[in-house]
């Protein structure tokens, strides 16, 4: 695949490929033509992939599993695998730093011993926590408030020292709420409320539900990586949609995408919960990263797919 600024991806390892993020990453890329390698403890994506090795990140067999196998040339490494629970991070803190941190350190190693000078990380907005009162700026000290977010943060430190100490270009890309097809069995707010509307599950709003979120759509973030790997950013960025909703509003957006009125219910705030995520696109935009999908379009069509797989699975 040959990229923006006329160098071409060779081939892509791609950690945590399993899951929502990395199977449409992976579409994307065997769509062009590139093979991809995917490292997973989960089973493979039902999705074309060239090789599938099947481990924890943070067990190094893993690793050398994945270079005994691999067959293709490999110049970029997009780091996804992660425990992704904000609220059970902090239930056990332990597993979620073996997963993210040391996965993460293991990630790179391979990287500096392969030859590999070019990485995507899945960071997170959550690493800043409560590090701003406004709008967040790839500036904004690091205070995390949840163990999830400190690994991602210490992520960002081990990918700053990999790209001072060997080379290695690290973007860290610090998402918001990411939605789209693919995800309705995740414990995320968009799947947890399509859910409601189809009587599988309670919702509940924490607190006033006047928190607000930036909801980014799936393949906004997928060209979002693959255009910073064509550019060799390293360091920092935030990416998101760049305009942010309350819980409300996004609870109203479901009930008019979905045309069933959804009625949650109200239960105190939770420890953890950052009050509101409202990011600047300045940087991405300089870069060129861009949103293509409005949250009322994306909503649709993730709420399609959503009432096709359920459909299957109940079916
Ligand atoms: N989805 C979002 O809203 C969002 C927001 C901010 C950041 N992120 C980050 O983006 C990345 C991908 O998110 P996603 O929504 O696709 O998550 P996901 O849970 O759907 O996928 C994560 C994948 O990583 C695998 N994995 C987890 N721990 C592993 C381990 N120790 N070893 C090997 N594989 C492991 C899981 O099996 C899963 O397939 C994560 O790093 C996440 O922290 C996601």
């Amino acid at each position: 695949m040959v990229l923006s600024d006329g160098e071409s991806i060779k081939g892509v390892i791609i950690t945590g490929g399993s899951g929502f993020i990395g199977s449409h990453m992976t579409t994307a890329l065997r769509s062009w033509g590139v093979p991809v390698a995917i490292v997973d403890r989960n089973s493979p994506p039902l999705v074309d992939v060239n090789l599938f090795v099947r481990g924890a990140i943070e067990d190094e067999s893993t690793w050398v599993r994945l270079n005994n196998e691999l067959d293709f040339k490999v110049d970029t490494l997009f780091h996804l695998a992660a425990r992704t629970s904000v609220l059970e991070s902090i239930k056990d803190p332990a597993d979620v730093f073996e997963s993210n941190l040391v996965g993460f350190h293991n990630a790179l190693e391979y990287c500096r011993r392969s030859g590999i000078d070019r990485v995507g990380f899945a960071s997170t907005n959550a690493a800043v926590g409560n590090g701003t009162d406004g709008i967040i700026t790839e500036e904004a000290p690091l205070l995390p408030l949840t163990p999830y977010g400190a690994t991602k943060a210490a992520g960002e430190m081990l990918a700053s020292a990999y790209g001072a100490s060997y080379g290695i270009d690290v973007a860290s890309v610090r998402l918001t709420n990411v939605y789209g097809p693919g995800m309705w069995r995740k414990d995320s707010i968009v799947p947890r409320l399509f859910r409601h509307a189809v009587g599988l599950s309670d919702f509940a709003i924490y607190g006033d539900g006047q928190q607000f979120r930036d909801f980014v759509y799936v393949k906004d973030v997928v060209d979002a990586f693959i255009t910073l790997a064509g550019v060799r950013f390293s360091g920092p960025v935030s990416f998101g949609s760049g305009s942010s909703v309350t819980v409300n509003e996004l609870v109203k957006l479901v009930g008019e995408t979905t045309g069933i009125a959804i009625k949650p219910r109200r239960v105190p705030p939770k420890a953890g919960e950052m009050a509101g995520v409202e990011i600047s696109l300045k940087l991405a935009s300089s870069i060129g990263l861009r949103n293509e999908v409005e949250l009322i379009d994306g909503l649709r069509m993730a709420w399609d797919n959503f009432q096709e797989e359920h459909g299957q699975a109940v079916g």
